[in-house]
């Protein structure tokens, strides 16, 4: 006679996983604020749809679900052991406008899909595993960026809460329409010591692994970023009667300024810089512009690189400014530094892809993730994923495949099942 134990079914699936996996992906992708698009901001209706979709795709997968304070959506897959320190993984669930559908999802999507086999398995871990949907990492409709990976580090900083959206809404109010009382946002925290350590599957955003004909690498760090808006004031003006040594355009300071950190950034390998945002408010095609608000972005795994270059741009947009007879409000809205990968989580990685035949391969990140600011709390550490179309992302033409995802799953399977939490004092 078999008994239930022996009944169970200790292989996985990883094709029929993967399949779900990249379904639920698409499911996932329903709730979007714009039709046709992928832009899910921080509780808006449709994020809050999508939280309730992972919730109830955590509970299926044998975890018990909560909701922080900032409205991370956590699942808990218990170990046996209470008092050991947990696993933590997961990614955002938030989107750029217009966005891709993988960029976050995939790191939720896939440790629901392993837990789901262990509890199936009926498989525990000394240490329990939690799944974390991120609620907001982008930064898009309140330009504060990594708002639910801030409130598990405790280091959330509630001067953002008076951050409007193009409507008008303070982020307080957001919070409060979607029962979440930002008082109580000291209560999402974790305490360093809980966590042994936090992994995320991630996509690449990059052409990297593509270009190389691999589907999986380790990352070694996260780049820093610098982050501006830049209000430009000069004086509008009628577009045929101002002759052109007259005027104070604030448009064409800004393109002055935007080709400036083309070129700064262009200077140096490792230097990026991004004005992704450019706009004339209440311009018209007969009025020189008189206002222009723009925001800038520099980027570099060396942060003395970014820094450097920082200090330049800002120092150029006075001089531009003060050419043209422009006023410049430069508010620096975000700041971080580059943030390693833990060295012993990137080897027990590399250790993983080799078991699986996968070639090491470490690259960086130059996009910023979660992991960043967790990194105040607990080790952390990252796979990426190779995306198609040459890599593209923050963009609806990001796509990667199902038999990436199943060897991702395979490789988060084994490194789960083959993690220890190190002693007190080791890692
Ligand atoms: C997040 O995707 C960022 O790097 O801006
Ligand atoms: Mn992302
Ligand atoms: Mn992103």
């Amino acid at each position: 006679m078999t008994t239930m134990q022996e009944q169970t079914d200790l292989t996985i699936d990883f094709a029929t996983m993967s399949n779900q996996i990249m379904e639920r992906v698409d499911v996932l992708a329903l709730h979007t604020e714009q039709e046709g698009m992928m832009t899910r901001t921080y509780l808006t209706a449709a994020h809050r749809g999508a939280a309730g979709q992972i919730a109830a795709w955590m509970r299926d997968a044998g975890m018990t679900v909560r909701r922080d304070a900032s409205g991370n959506v956590i699942g808990r897959y218990e170990g046996t052991d209470p008092g050991s320190p947990l696993l933590m993984t997961g990614s955002h669930f938030d989107t750029v406008r217009n966005g891709g559908r993988y960029d976050g999802p995939l790191g939720i999507l896939l440790p629901i899909g392993c837990v789901a086999e262990w509890n199936r398995q009926g498989k525990r871990f000394p240490f329990a595993v939690e799944v974390v949907a991120f609620c907001e990492e982008e930064g898009v409709r309140f330009k504060a960026p990594l708002l639910g990976s801030r409130a598990i580090a405790g280091t959330f900083d509630t001067r953002v809460l008076d951050n409007v959206d193009d409507q008008g809404i303070t982020m307080h109010e957001a919070m409060l329409g979607a029962d979440l009382d930002p008082v109580h946002l000291p209560t999402a925290a974790v305490a360093r010591g809980k966590i042994a350590a936090f992994v995320e599957v991630h996509i690449e955003q990059g052409p990297v692994l593509q270009e190389e004909g691999l589907a999986l690498g380790v990352v070694t760090a996260i780049s820093g970023a610098t982050r501006y808006m830049l209000e430009l004031e000069g004086v509008a003006g009628h577009a045929g009667t101002v002759p052109m040594m007259s005027r104070h355009d604030a448009a064409m300071a800004g393109a002055e300024i935007a080709l400036f950190i083309e070129k700064r950034c262009n200077a140096a390998p490792g230097l990026v810089g991004t004005v992704g945002q450019f706009t004339v408010p209440n311009g018209a095609g007969n009025v020189i512009p008189g206002r222009a608000i723009m925001s800038i972005d520099i980027r570099a795994g060396e942060d003395t690189l970014r820094v450097a270059a920082a200090d330049d741009i800002t120092m150029e947009i006075e001089r531009i400014c003060a050419r043209r007879g422009v006023r410049a409000n430069v508010k620096k809205t975000y700041e971080a530094v580059s943030v390693g990968c833990a060295d012993w989580l990137q080897q027990r990685w590399t250790a993983s892809l080799q078991r699986h035949g996968c070639a090491p391969r470490s690259l960086p990140s130059g996009a910023g993730h979660d992991g960043m600011i967790i990194a105040a709390i607990a080790p952390i550490a990252m796979l990426f994923v190779r995306c198609g179309n040459g890599g593209i992302s923050h963009n609806p033409a990001e796509t990667m495949t199902a038999e990436d995802a199943a060897l991702a799953s395979r490789v988060f399977v084994d490194f789960v099942e083959n993690f220890e939490v190190p002693a007190a004092g080791q890692a």
